[in-house]
């Protein structure tokens, strides 16, 4: 990971041994290297013109300033931008200027490297100093964008661990090396815990292999416990839900061939909601947050759920397993039900749930689910802030009759196998287990589980949408 640092210092007065970048208003595909007459480097890049620069053109421009970093094998850069260089940025604050720049240049200069034997003998791009910097808020700035993008990038490490190497057992292992410097308090039960809890939907996804299934709890309380029984509303805690299927085989639905290989990183979602708690932690914000995290495998034996098996849910409903593919939302239901002894302000869901969110909108966005109108545009707005995008989809009753069960309480997919709707039917699911009169949304991430190569990001895990909900654990206000 390279550092960023600051200096009060100009570009021009930037120290020796560090490339400059001047950037220009040529065509962002516009570049060149130059040795200057004192001998030193400067990367000239075409960033269009700067008055047109919005706040997802500006993200892109700090990652596009990394990337040619890392590929033209440049060590230290020294780059100069300035708030007020940037005018349509200007609905923005001089706080959010410098957390981008810190998050998105860490972001793009993430590799995944656990698994190559052979030394990178390339020279790796190890330092980043920012010119021009002398508040004392841009330099805090940097310092919590460092946090939030740190803890994505582990995010990404968890998430791109392939799935022998990253069962339900390595998870719970991981969150607690995730937390051993942080006040995030963590507990995984076992299966014979989730078994006395009656987690029935949790279980059955996670039958079909030795793999122990295990039910992960953190809880931060950055704004204290309450004591007495009457819980004020601001120590009512944000519970975050995360998928945590550790390998997707399909199970007894078995994955076609091209289908199957990403499927390690079916535990994004989880991988996402013990990054967020982390950075909440770090951060030393005064808000009270837990973490849930489901982890099965959903694996192929004789032991396996079957199609048409039915399942008691933690909250007493059965669920009849038309298709034993559609796993992600039984043990997001179960978890769901668990969240009920937190009396929480806010529950939200992040599931690596539907490729259908993909169909329906794109690779660019994760699509939220909620009946919360003001929820939604709330998760939209942080979502356009933080890059982080999302995009809400209706969860219109209408959906609800898609999953009558003949013989059970709700099906797990259509019961008539249609393919319409059916990221919007996982969560219409879902909402037959989430607590009644308490806020919640259904994040659908299945669409920025992996990057694509517009992000400018390293292939495989995105770290999304960690820096979405470490912004909505600072904005959220508990209702009264
Ligand atoms: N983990 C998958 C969803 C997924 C697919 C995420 C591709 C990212 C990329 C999920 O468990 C699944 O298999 N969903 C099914 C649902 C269907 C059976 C109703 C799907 O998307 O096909
Ligand atoms: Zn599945
Ligand atoms: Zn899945």
């Amino acid at each position: 990971m390279p550092t960023i640092t600051t200096t009060p210092k100009t570009l021009s007065e930037s120290p020796k041994g560090f490339c400059r970048l001047v950037l220009t208003e040529d065509n962002h595909s516009w570049h060149r290297l130059v040795e200057t007459n004192d001998g030193g480097l400067e990367y000239r890049l075409g960033a269009g013109k700067f008055s047109e620069i919005d706040g997802r053109q500006f993200r892109t421009l700090v990652r596009t300033i990394v990337q040619a970093a890392k590929s033209h094998q440049i060590a230290s850069l020294a780059v100069d931008l300035k708030f007020s260089q940037f005018p349509k940025l200007a609905s923005e604050t001089e706080v959010w200027f410098y957390a981008t720049i810190a998050e998105n240049a860490l972001l793009s200069a993430y590799e995944y490297t656990a698994y190559k034997t052979k030394e990178d003998k390339r020279v790796a791009f190890g330092s980043l100093l920012l010119c021009s910097v002398t508040s004392a808020e841009s330099k805090k700035a940097l310092a919590h964008g460092t946090i939030v993008a740190t803890f994505a990038n582990k995010a990404r490490d968890l998430a791109n661990t392939p799935g022998c190497d990253m069962t339900p057992t390595d998870l719970a292992n991981a969150a607690r090396i995730l937390f051993s410097k942080t006040k995030v308090g963590l507990s995984v039960l076992g299966e014979k815990e989730i078994k006395k809890l009656n987690m029935g939907a949790l279980l059955a996804v996670g039958q079909g292999t030795k793999s122990e299934t295990k039910f992960i709890v953190a809880e931060y309380w950055g704004a204290g416990k309450s004591v007495g029984k009457k819980v004020s509303a601001d120590k009512k805690p944000i519970v975050l839900i995360g998928k945590g299927v550790t390998y997707d085989t399909g199970g007894l639905n078995v994955k076609p061939s091209g289908a199957m290989h990403d499927m390690h990183l079916d535990m994004s979602g989880g991988a996402a909601v013990l990054a967020a708690i982390g950075a909440a932690a770090a951060l030393g914000l005064k808000k009270n947050v837990v973490a849930l995290v489901p982890a099965a495998e959903n694996s192929v034996s004789a032991e396996a759920m079957r199609a048409g098996d039915i399942v008691t849910a933690m909250n007493g409903m059965t669920i009849e397993v038309l298709h034993t593919d559609a796993e992600g939302r039984m043990i997001v239901a179960d978890a769901f039900t668990y969240s009920e002894r937190y009396s929480p302000s806010v529950v939200l869901d992040v599931a690596t749930l539907t490729g259908a969110a993909i169909v329906a909108l794109g690779e660019h966005a994760s699509a939220t689910m909620t009946t919360d109108v003001k929820l939604s545009g709330m998760l939209s707005e942080l979502g356009e802030r933080t890059g982080d995008l999302v995009w809400p989809l209706p969860l219109w009753d209408e959906f609800k009759q898609h999953l009558k069960s003949t013989r059970a309480d709700v099906t797990n997919i259509a019961n008539n196998f249609s393919k319409w709707g059916v990221a919007i039917e996982g969560g219409t699911f879902l909402s037959y287990f989430a607590p009644k009169d308490i806020p919640w949304a259904h994040i659908d991430m299945a669409p920025r589980m992996e990057s694509i190569a517009s992000d400018k990001l390293a292939k495989g895990a995105t770290g999304e949408p960690v820096r979405l909900l470490v912004a909505f654990i600072e904005a959220w206000i508990p209702r009264a």
